[in-house]
């Protein structure tokens, strides 16, 4: 087991790549707090985790408060006696091209992608720095680290997360403490699956934009989830892993000769 007897806390882990990496983490050996605002959601994976034999409990918050997250760090150390692994994950976006993005839309984008991410690191950090040990994987994305038509709170937002990494990883570097960001690219999750149901010719043009022609599924972003979290990633720090079916490495600019990716 890859993880065994680590404590790890998954924010926005009742859905999607979340669910996925809490159900991985609990199957390779880890007692994991399941927290999400969609109580739903987390209490159905906990008791699926269960269900599997694994140790799971579910907090229900909104990380779009600084309180809840002072609150979501406590409860891992209440009911475990500490934190090994912290995957930050939860995600708001606002739609809308950056001269029509509203001020409450981007700054609530702000709070639950970025100030989030940064503001459960810091409280962590508290934790795992005494035990000088601990690892970081904070979900970041290809919108990170290029521009997308209507998602420029969101791209602000990965390519904030993506350099926060960095110095996190940098900063701790001899305290033990490694932190890393996986950067998805179009995943086969609730929300896109229905975009999908509802707009067939929108996702159509996603995949067909995707080098390998498909979106990608959960379980493909948890397993570099669990690497980064995992001893196994002992001199990964302050990086991030692209996962995306190749769409980052293409320019964009159409082939010259008129070849598609059937080619
Ligand atoms: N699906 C993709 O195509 C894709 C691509 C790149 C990156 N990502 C990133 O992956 C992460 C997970 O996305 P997903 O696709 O699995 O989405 P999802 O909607 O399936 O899951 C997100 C979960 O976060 C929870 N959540 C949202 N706001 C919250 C808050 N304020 N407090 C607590 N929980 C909250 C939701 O209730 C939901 O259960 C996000 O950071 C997203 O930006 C997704």
């Amino acid at each position: 087991m890859r993880l065994k007897d680590k404590i790890a806390l998954i924010t926005g882990s009742g859905s999607g790549i979340g669910e996925a990496t809490a159900k991985t983490f609990a199957r390779e050996g880890a007692a994991v707090v399941v927290v999400d605002m969609n109580e739903d959601g987390g209490n159905r994976v906990v008791s699926e985790i269960r269900k599997a034999g694994g140790t799971a409990e579910f907090l229900g918050a909104d990380v779009g408060s600084t309180a809840e997250i002072e609150r979501m760090i406590k409860f891992a150390r209440d009911r475990f006696g500490r934190l090994d692994v912290l995957h930050n994950n939860a995600v708001f976006t606002t739609v809308g091209r950056i001269g029509e993005i509203t001020l409450e839309g981007w700054q609530k984008t702000l709070d639950v992608g970025l100030t989030a991410y940064w503001y459960a690191t810091k409280c962590a950090l508290e934790v795992m720095l005494p035990k000088g040990k601990g690892a970081i994987v904070n979900t970041a994305s290809v919108s990170g680290l290029a521009g997308d038509y209507t998602l420029g709170a969101y791209n602000a937002v990965k390519a904030g997360v993506v350099n926060i990494t960095r110095v996190t990883g940098i900063e701790y570097a001899r305290k033990g403490i490694r932190c890393n960001a996986v950067c998805p690219g179009p995943i086969g999750t609730p929300p896109l699956l229905r975009l999908e149901d509802a707009r067939p010719d929108i996702v159509g043009r996603i995949r067909e934009a995707i080098p390998m022609g498909r979106l990608g599924e959960p379980q493909e972003i948890a397993n570099v989830v669990l690497f980064l979290a995992s001893d196994e990633a002992s001199f990964v720090t302050g990086a991030f892993f692209v996962a995306d079916g190749g769409l980052w490495a293409h320019s964009g600019m159409p082939s010259l000769s008129g070849q598609g990716p059937e080619w």
